[in-house]
C-alpha cells in the first residue's frame, strides 16, 4: 500500500495502478467527508505545510482542510508575507520548512519543474500543487475521480478538452492520466494556444469545438490564463467565446448525459456561459467537493509510503 515514490510530482511519475489506488482511496475519504464527524487520525502527529507562490482558492483550501480532517498540524505560507519577499531563495525556503520536522510540503510555483528541483533535497514529501505550465496532478486526479464515480471505468471513454491548451497544466496532467487509464483525449483551442507536440502526448487535435465534443463522454472547458499571456493571443472575448467556447449548442453535440467539467476558476461568458456552468450536466461543484476527498487520499497514501520506509 502507498505510493512508489516519496513525492507526488506529476501524473507522469504515477503508474495506472497507483492512479487507481488513489481513486479507490478517495472513495473511502469521500465517505468520511459525507459523515457527521469529518475526522480521521491518519495524520495525527504529522505536519503538512502549503507553500504557495501563486494564488489559489480550491487547491490550497482543500489541501488545508484535508490535512486538518486527518488530524495533522498544518500551516500555510505564501510568497508575499514570508521571507520570499525579502529575496530568500526557493531552496532555502523549502529547506527551512523541511528543518521544522515537516512531513509533507504542498507547493505551487509559477516555474515548471520547481517541485522536481526541491524534492531531492528534502526529507519531507513534496506534492506538486501546480508548476507553471507543466502539471497539476491533484487537479487531474480529482477530475478523473469525478469521472470514475459516474463511469466506473475509463476504457474507451472520450474526453474533450477545449480552450487555452498552451498554458494549461491541467490538460497535460489529464492527458497523461486519462491515457494511462485507457481513455481517449481530444483537444481544441486557438492555434495560438495550441502547444507544438500536444499530439505526442496522446491527444487528438480536433478541428473545431464541435469536432472535439462530438461523441464525448465528458467535456472540459479550460480557463483562459490571462496572467500567463504577455500579448493577446486572441482578437476579442466575443470572438473567443464564439469560436472556442462551450455553448449549450456545442454541449448538445456530446453524448447524452455527458459530464460538463471545468477546473475553475471560470471566466463566465468566455470559456463557457453561466447557463452551461449551471446546467444539469455540470459537475463543476462536485469537482470541488471531490478535490478534498482526492487530496485526503493523496496525503494518506504518501504518509503510508513514509511509514513503510
Ligand atoms: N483549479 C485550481 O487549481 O484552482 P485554484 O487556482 O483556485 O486552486
Amino acid at each position: 500500500m502507498g505510493l512508489k515514490n516519496k513525492d507526488l510530482l506529476g501524473l507522469k511519475q504515477l503508474s495506472a495502478d497507483e492512479i487507481m489506488e488513489i481513486l479507490e482511496t478517495a472513495k473511502a475519504m469521500k465517505m468520511v467527508l459525507q459523515s457527521n464527524v469529518k475526522k480521521t487520525s491518519h495524520l495525527q502527529g504529522k505536519s503538512v505545510i502549503t507553500l504557495f507562490y501563486e494564488n489559489s482558492t480550491r487547491t490550497r483550501l482543500s489541501f488545508e482542510l484535508a490535512s486538518k480532517y486527518m488530524g495533522s498540524a498544518s500551516a500555510n505560507i505564501s510568497a508575499s508575507g514570508s521571507s520570499v519577499a525579502k529575496g530568500e531563495s526557493l531552496l532555502d525556503t523549502a529547506r527551512t520548512i523541511d528543518m521544522m520536522a515537516t512531513d509533507i510540503i504542498i507547493m505551487r510555483h509559477s516555474q515548471s519543474g520547481a517541485p522536481h528541483f526541491i524534492a531531492p533535497h528534502l526529507n519531507a514529501s513534496v506534492v506538486n500543487a501546480g508548476d507553471g505550465m507543466n502539471e497539476h496532478p491533484t487537479q487531474a486526479l480529482l477530475d478523473m475521480f469525478t469521472m470514475y464515480e459516474r463511469w466506473g471505468d475509463f476504457a474507451g471513454k472520450n474526453v474533450a478538452i477545449c480552450g487555452d491548451i498552451y498554458h494549461s497544466r491541467v490538460v497535460r496532467s489529464n492527458a497523461i492520466g486519462l491515457n494511462k487509464l485507457g481513455a481517449n483525449v481530444s483537444v481544441y483551442g486557438p492555434k495560438t494556444m495550441m502547444p507544438i507536440g500536444i499530439d505526442k502526448m496522446g491527444c487528438r487535435v480536433a478541428d473545431s469545438v464541435e469536432d472535439a465534443v462530438k461523441g464525448a463522454d465528458a467535456v472540459m472547458g479550460l480557463r483562459v490564463q490571462l496572467e500567463r499571456q504577455h500579448k493577446s493571443l486572441f482578437p476579442s472575448v466575443a470572438e473567443y467565446s464564439h469560436f472556442y467556447g462551450i455553448s449549450e449548442e456545442m454541449l448538445s453535440k456530446a453524448k447524452d448525459g455527458a459530464l460538463l467539467m471545468h477546473p475553475g476558476p471560470c471566466n463566465h461568458g468566455v470559456e463557457l456561459p453561466t447557463c452551461v456552468y449551471d446546467c444539469d450536466q455540470s459537475v463543476i461543484n462536485e469537482q470541488v467537493t471531490n478535490g478534498v476527498a482526492v487530496r485526503m487520499a493523496v496525503l494518506y497514501l504518501l504518509n503510508a509510503r513514509r511509514n513503510n520506509l
